[in-house]
């Protein structure tokens, strides 16, 4: 049988403690919480009525079960109040000492058997156990923020938790709605030790001015559907904590230089620039605790009228290839009114090409999504030709052929002889450096990079790739372009990986690394990513989809440019590779795909 709980303890009401509180009073539990002063006390009960106030108001909870909930938490400060509590859990800031400190005291006030957890993120759940006379009670309980919304609990036991303490967590877990993993004592658990070194990635994006706050936001949302931006999701977390928990992880995890707080966050939490509770940390929020974002001195002016500024007109576009990506341009720009010449190298691969785009734009017409006459006078602003020549009189070439270096560079330099002055010239590639083919012409400051997502008729977002020569010029034209076709342009600097594969392929190659040292399994994984941090595939399940041959092909590069040991490639991955299993494409890869 498992244990009854039937009243909690929550020590610290900020911005975890607050939401777990509502969690336990929301499925019929009573809770104590406790801070450590009146003001703070205060603020807690203000960020609880807040939350259960917007959940009546969106409709999704009544008002007298907003009532009964908050008549089950009874606020206090200090921890005496907490002598006849079942469970106590702990989400006071993330300081080894502090939390050792309170639990010496937990252990003085609660009763013998009560279960003392803690929600820390990343500190020693050992460490804070045995400052207690019951190790064996204590257990990290790591809910995800915000806590009433995220699905995920990482259920942390140490060498000594008693085996019926697991149990009884994990099913108060299941009455509380959430899906728990439970997991060792390691550095950042599954979720943050996956998450942060992303997170803290992007922030040094930002700190050398590679993109900005906006662009780096914008590509992780819509080049990988994340549910916010990195940057974002450092204000919600907190920036004192999100410091906190890469400073323990970088200590505690193997000295990996990438959980190394990046010198801009200390600078920011000195500064009092926390993030979301104190109205200001990447971005300026209307008031402190408040989600809705105000404009500042670093938001973009986003009118047509400066985005176009200084952009040359751009009416009829060239795109050089036959495959996938090729395909799916010519149908983007054709569809947003440009008149569209198309260079394959042969009739053959121009038919294909034609048969694929009109394919395509006949299932936007059977989905009601694109008009027949649309679709019509889409295919009308389409001519095809396999000679460069053709080419001599466009605005703008888009370049979508094999991803080969040598092949691109003869494709610029042929561009280059053709094209009339004044041509921006743009290169699709993922991997390339953008001025290695910018330099095969005389005409650097032309070239750009636009590197579109798969499927291209469907993805929001292009990256905008400017080199050291590019021209604001081109980049204005590039920006103007990308909005026209109704596209998120993104501004990045030419660097391996751009931002979306950057910031996504070494979190990916982390997932493998952790499978391989048996920290957990794929489907814990998959799981920890998506319930905890609303990411819409696990990494084995994006890696099986992606190919995992690309994957470590993007892997290898990011390492041999950056030299970030941190980003070697898994050996794991090397050798599913070697063994041919290379995802859904060859109905195996982390997963067997054979009965699908
Ligand atoms: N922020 C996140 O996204 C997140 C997610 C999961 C877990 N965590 C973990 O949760 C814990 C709390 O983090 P947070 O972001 O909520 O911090 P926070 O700074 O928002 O809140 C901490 C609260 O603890 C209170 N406090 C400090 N000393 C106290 C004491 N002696 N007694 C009682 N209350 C005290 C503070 O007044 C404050 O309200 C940390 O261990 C953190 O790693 C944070």
């Amino acid at each position: 049988m498992a244990r009854e709980f039937s009243t909690v303890g929550v020590v610290g009401l900020g911005t975890m403690g607050a939401g777990i509180v509502e969690v336990f009073a929301r499925n019929g539990i009573d809770v104590v919480a406790v801070e450590i002063s009146e003001p703070a006390l205060e603020r807690g009960r203000v960020t609880l009525t807040g939350s259960t106030d917007r959940a009546v108001a969106k409709g999704k909870l009544a008002p007298e079960d907003r009532d009964a909930l908050l008549d089950r938490v009874h606020f206090a400060v200090g921890l005496d109040a907490l002598h006849s509590v079942d469970l106590v859990i702990e989400a006071v800031p993330e300081h080894l000492d502090l939390k050792q400190r309170i639990f010496a005291e937990l252990d003085r006030v609660c009763r013998p058997e009560t279960i003392l957890a803690t929600n820390t993120s990343s500190l020693s759940v050992t460490e804070i156990s045995v400052a207690t006379t019951r190790p064996n009670q204590v257990i990290g309980i790591h809910f995800f923020n915000p806590a009433p919304v995220m699905k995920l609990v990482e259920v942390v036991r140490t060498v000594v938790t008693a085996p019926e303490v697991v149990a009884d967590v994990e099913a108060l877990c299941a009455r509380l709605g959430k899906v728990d993993v439970t997991i060792n004592d390691r550095a950042g658990f599954i979720a943050n030790a996956l998450l942060f070194g992303y997170l803290n990635h992007a922030v040094g994006m930002f700190e050398s001015h590679y993109a900005t706050r906006e662009d780096i936001d914008a590509a992780m949302k819509l080049g990988c559907g994340l549910p916010m931006g990195p940057l974002a999701l450092m204000d919600l977390i907190g920036l004192d904590t999100a410091y906190e928990i890469l400073d323990t992880m970088y200590r505690r995890g193997g000295r990996d230089r990438r959980h190394a707080p990046v010198p801009l966050l200390k600078q920011m939490v000195t500064a009092g620039l926390l993030g979301r509770k104190s109205g200001r940390g990447f971005y300026t929020y209307e008031r402190p605790g408040s989600p809705v974002v105000v404009p500042d001195e670093a938001t973009p002016l986003a009118t047509e009228a400066a985005l176009a500024d200084g952009a040359r007109a751009i009416a009829k576009v060239g795109v050089v290839g036959s495959g996938t990506m090729a395909t799916g341009i010519i149908e983007v720009f054709a569809k947003a009114g440009y008149e569209v010449i198309s260079v394959t190298r042969g009739a053959e691969k121009s038919a294909k090409v034609c048969e694929a785009v009109k394919t395509s734009l006949n299932k936007g017409v059977v989905r009601g999504k694109l008009a027949e006459a649309d679709r019509d006078a889409a295919l009308g602003r389409i001519s095809w030709s396999a000679t460069l020549d053709h080419l001599a009189d466009v605005d703008l070439v888009v370049e979508a052929v094999v991803e080969e270096l040598s092949v691109k560079k003869a494709l610029f330099a042929s561009l280059d002889e053709i094209c009339k002055p004044g041509v921006v010239l743009a290169t699709t590639t993922s991997s390339l450096p953008v001025i290695d083919v910018a330099m095969a012409t005389h005409r650097p400051a032309d070239v750009v990079g636009l590197h579109f997502f798969n499927p291209a008729p469907i993805m929001p977002l292009v990256e905008l790739v400017r080199t050291i020569r590019t021209s604001p010029e081109t980049t204005a034209t590039a920006r103007a372009v990308c909005a026209a076709l109704g596209k998120t342009g993104v501004v990045c600097g030419d660097r391996s990986g751009f931002i979306v594969n950057a910031l996504l392929f070494p979190y990916l190659n982390d997932a493998v690394k952790m499978l391989e040292a048996s920290y957990s399994t794929a489907d814990d994984i998959d799981h920890a990513m998506k319930l905890g941090c609303g990411y819409p595939m696990g990494p084995f399940e994006l890696l099986d989809v992606v190919g995992l041959d690309v994957s470590l092909a993007i892997q290898r590069e990011l390492y041999l440019e950056l030299r970030e040991p941190g980003f070697a490639p898994a050996p794991l991955l090397e050798h599913l590779v070697t063994a041919g299993y290379l995802g859904r494409k060859t109905r195996r890869g982390f997963r067997d795909h054979s009965h699908r």
